[in-house]
């Protein structure tokens, strides 16, 4: 029988994998390599994918995943036409950490302390290169000399001047660097040319990030990477260009239905204009949804129709498809030329390596990520009843929706006064639940991949890779399909 036919009408709770002999010395992430495909282009060391979902990811989860080795999608449920705060949030994920800031921030000998204080807070960054009019570094000011002094005291008064710096001459990698850092006890490394040109900054900071995070999802310059969402109607070109203006790694054009005319004629415009931007567009669920934006040129597809946790689209339309069936239709069809980034229904663990061996290269998550601190959106006491003590306590909540439930639709619409029954008519497709209010997504984060790790133990394997293979080989091996008994055993607690 074929994977497809094993897995007709199929979703993550209808199997489970057979253990096999396990060959992993040690099921510790750091020792593991489970990275993937994000695009065709980005490579993951994790892979990990947050929901682009007003409740799920802005800055603060794009972040966390990045640094754990994922990577977050910024969601677009800002109102049409106000693009600064999608953009503002890329902005922020991009300047939180540096490999070699290429362009520093400078300032002027002449310039006083008031104005240094003034491009510090405005650039939020701690130290200014000071450069001569002749564009030749003239010193270093941070934010310890320019603390506790007069506002009009001149910056060549207080920075530390050029013949007191230890400066490289020509580029440096961040090893070399940090040797260099340790050698001189300095925490600030000038980089210039021939001319003595600031050509970029090393900062101690940013050198012990790196180490914090070796798995980190970074670009070429040390940055973190993140992608954002555009949509495929009104000011999604405006959008793009404002977005990877700031910085953004991918662009997302995600569309409930990516099957439609609608995603062929935003691809076309959004690679007319931008190029060979990486571009992962969807949701599709189907053979020809996948081969569809392929031919359109998505540098990855979103697979998903209804499976996610705040979604309403299979009760509202009757249309989807169960996810595992999904995943392997999809899987087929691409058959390897783009990854596919498996999206929604992952409401337990161990649903996540099912999803990357049915055919996801990377999962996206959203409700998994409910309630965390890195979520956005307000933290509200709720009272709730104690079921033994029968006491009122008051328990922190927060929101979690759905991107097509009616306050996520009112929310970008700016139909804040409208009529309950007018936006019911909007036909919402999505639920809004209060969840209790958690810890950081960062311990969520890192118990997924301890799963992932025993998994492919459990699975015989030593690497996510060789998992993928062994199953793609001989899936009859790993797979068992549950009865009704078999679910209840397994999954019910
Ligand atoms: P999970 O299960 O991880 O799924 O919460 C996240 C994915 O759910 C999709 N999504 C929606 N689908 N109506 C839908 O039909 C909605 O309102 C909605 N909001 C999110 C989306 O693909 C997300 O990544």
């Amino acid at each position: 029988m074929s994977l497809l036919e094993l897995v007709r009408g199929c979703t993550f709770d209808d199997f489970l994998l057979a253990p096999q002999l396990g060959e992993l010395p040690s099921r510790n992430p750091a020792l593991v390599d489970l990275s993937a495909p994000f695009t065709t282009g980005i490579r993951l060391q994790r892979p990990l994918v947050s929901a682009n979902m007003d409740t799920v990811t802005r800055a603060a989860m794009a972040i966390v995943m990045a640094e754990e080795g994922g990577i977050g999608v910024i969601d677009r449920g800002f109102r049409s036409g106000v693009i600064e705060p999608q953009v503002s949030e890329v902005a922020k994920v991009k300047r939180t950490q540096h490999g070699v800031v290429a362009d520093p921030r400078s300032i002027a000998p002449s310039a006083t302390v008031g104005e240094a204080r003034q491009l510090m807070h405005a650039a939020r960054v701690g130290t200014l290169v000071v450069t001569a009019p002749d564009g030749r570094l003239a010193g270093l000011l941070t934010e310890r000399d320019v603390r506790f002094v007069g506002e009009r005291l001149r910056v060549d008064e207080r920075m530390t001047p050029r013949e007191r710096l230890i400066v490289h001459r020509g580029s440096l990698g961040l090893p070399e660097a940090e040797q260099l850092m340790v050698a001189h006890k300095i925490k600030k490394l000038p980089l210039v040319d021939d001319d003595d040109r600031v050509i970029g900054l090393i900062t101690s900071r940013d050198l012990i990030k790196h180490r914090e995070h070796p798995f980190a999802t970074r670009d070429a310059l040390g940055r973190l990477r993140v992608a954002a969402a555009i949509g495929a109607t009104g000011d999604y070109l405006e959008r793009a260009a404002e977005l990877l203006r700031a910085g953004a790694d991918a662009l997302v054009i995600d569309i409930a239905h990516g099957h439609s005319r609608v995603m062929e004629r935003a691809m076309r415009a959004v690679r007319a204009r931008f190029g060979d931007v990486p571009l992962v567009a969807g949701n599709v669920a189907t053979a020809e949804g996948v081969r569809f934006l392929i031919e359109l040129g998505a540098d990855a597809v979103k697979v998903g129709i209804g499976p996610g946790g705040g979604c309403t689209t299979r009760l509202a339309t009757n249309f989807g498809v169960p996810q595992v069936e999904a995943l392997v239709r999809c899987a087929e069809a691409a058959s390897g030329r783009v990854p596919l980034i498996a999206d929604g229904g992952v409401r337990r663990d161990g649903a996540i390596v099912l999803a990357l061996l049915f055919g996801g290269s990377t999962v996206m998550l959203g409700s998994a990520f409910a309630g965390t601190l890195e979520t956005p959106g307000e933290t509200v006491l709720k009272p709730v009843l104690m079921p033994e003590s029968q006491k009122m306590v008051r328990v922190p909540f927060k929101v979690f929706r759905g991107m097509a439930s009616v306050g996520a639709v009112r929310d970008r619409l700016d139909l804040e006064d409208a009529d309950p029954d007018e936006l019911e008519a909007l036909g919402a497709e999505g639920l809004e639940v209060s969840v209790p209010a958690r810890g950081s997504a960062r311990g969520v984060i890192q118990n997924m991949l301890r799963h992932l790790c025993s998994a492919i133990s459990y699975g015989g394997a030593r690497s996510l890779d060789e998992l993928r293979r062994a199953f793609a080989a001989d899936p009859g091996r790993f797979l068992i399909r549950l009865s009704a008994a078999a679910r209840a055993e397994s999954f019910q607690r």
